[in-house]
């Protein structure tokens, strides 16, 4: 059995300019890319390379089949019914946004309320905080407890005869909690809602079926999937799409345009206006084929026993809060931490001088910290290719932290 993976990824045999080795804990910030995805780019640039949808030439016919073809990669991959029912964006951001901006902008009525969680990237809540605003919509929240969770209880109460849309991510940026997907998206669409999954953080580490989840619209991003940046993934239910109105205008997405007016296309391309990012298709379809030759199963195990590993490393020093303390499956690798009398940027400064390479900050997610009672954390986020002389050398470097900045020992 495989045990370690780094080697597929070039960047990771790199050295910081002080020599020290590369130790990359930003994998929910975004991850790095297998070999052959940078070889598959290469190659679509050397000898496939034109405008799709465009030309009637074999060079242009071959960019549209590779574009096509990732679609259909895509829509296997999370069990859409239907390629049609994939729309290739920029990422997790622009997805959510062309939902929220569109379809809630449609549907929404005043007094109906959106529900969201306390816990979403600002990605999959600005969207919403802008809608509502203009539909006399009500956003409200679910919250989570003093674990990070989002309880029965908290979504039973709160998903109501006036809730229309329900949006959650499946796991947090923050926590590495693994939100209870199914028993939301049952009690949505008892209640009449429609649900929007932020896949994100969740895409990367386990297996999304989309038709059995029964979800509404789902969004995630190539970049944290392997793939490369610039390339996101839209699905909707064809019934949802079909009723929905561009957002870009532009070339590719029309019918017919007269001097006053304009008729659009069907399907997916009508939210594709522009010329399209078939190098991060083509890119993204590689990295799922890498990722389902690993499988997800083996996936699950590899991050599943480091991040307990790193938990463990962790929660053994006094001076060090984890957050969202969950563990076992119902997480994944993201650990969000604070070292006591430590501001997060002072910490991950000094990590990086051991090559460790973490995220310090809100990450995105303002209304989280304010609940938890925190201003900023530091957060390693694990993913396959690491090992456990990553979470070493985290833990060592961590250790050292309340030395340099003489806080004393505890
Ligand atoms: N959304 C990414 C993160 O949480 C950038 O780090």
């Amino acid at each position: 059995m495989r045990t370690n993976y780094s080697d597929d990824f070039p960047l990771l045999k790199n050295s910081w300019e002080n020599g020290k080795r590369l130790v990359y804990l930003d994998n929910a910030a975004t991850t790095q890319k297998p070999a052959q995805v940078i070889e598959a780019v290469r190659k679509y640039y050397e000898h496939y390379n034109a405008n799709p949808h465009r030309g009637a030439y074999p060079l242009s016919e071959k960019a549209t089949e590779l574009y096509e073809t990732a679609r259909e990669r895509v829509a296997g991959f999370i069990g859409a019914g239907s390629p049609e029912e994939i729309v290739f964006t920029k990422g997790t951001t622009e997805s959510l946004n062309l939902v929220a901006g569109i379809y809630g902008m449609d549907i929404l009525q005043e007094g109906d309320e959106i529900l969201i969680s306390i816990a979403e990237h600002h990605s999959n809540l600005i969207p919403w905080q802008a809608v509502a605003k203009a539909k006399g919509a009500r956003l409200r929240y679910l919250y989570t407890d003093e674990n990070g969770k989002l309880t029965q209880e908290e979504i039973a109460a709160n998903i109501t005869s006036q809730t229309r849309i329900v949006a959650v991510a499946q796991v947090s940026n923050v926590l590495g909690i693994v939100n209870p997907i199914g028993e939301i998206i049952k009690k949505a669409h008892e209640a009449g809602a429609v649900v929007v999954l932020d896949a994100a953080q969740g895409i990367p580490h386990m297996q999304v079926d989309v038709q059995a989840l029964d979800v509404d619209f789902l969004a995630f991003s190539g970049h944290k999937l392997y793939a490369p940046m610039g390339i996101g993934v839209l699905y909707a239910k064809k019934e949802h799409l079909s009723k929905m109105r561009p957002l870009l205008f532009g070339g590719g997405m029309v019918d017919d345009v007269s001097e006053q007016t304009a008729t659009f296309t069907d399907g997916p391309a009508k939210f594709e206006g522009g010329t399209q990012n078939v190098e991060g298709a083509v890119g993204l379809h590689s990295a799922i084929d890498y990722l389902e030759n690993i499988g997800y199963e083996r996936i699950g195990e590899v991050e599943n026993e480091l991040t307990q590993y790193a938990l463990a490393r962790l929660n053994s020093m006094p001076y060090v809060t984890v957050y969202g303390r969950e563990s076992g499956h119902n997480r994944t690798g993201v650990i969000s931490f604070n070292i006591d009398g430590a501001h997060p940027h002072d910490v991950s400064t000094i990590l990086s001088a051991d090559g460790v390479a973490i995220r310090s900050g809100h990450h995105c997610a303002h209304p989280l910290m304010r609940h938890m009672g925190v201003n900023a954390t530091c957060r390693a986020s694990l993913c396959f290719y690491n090992t456990k002389e990553d979470i070493d050398v985290l833990a060592g470097s961590i250790c050292k932290v309340r030395e340099v900045l003489k806080l004393g020992a505890k």
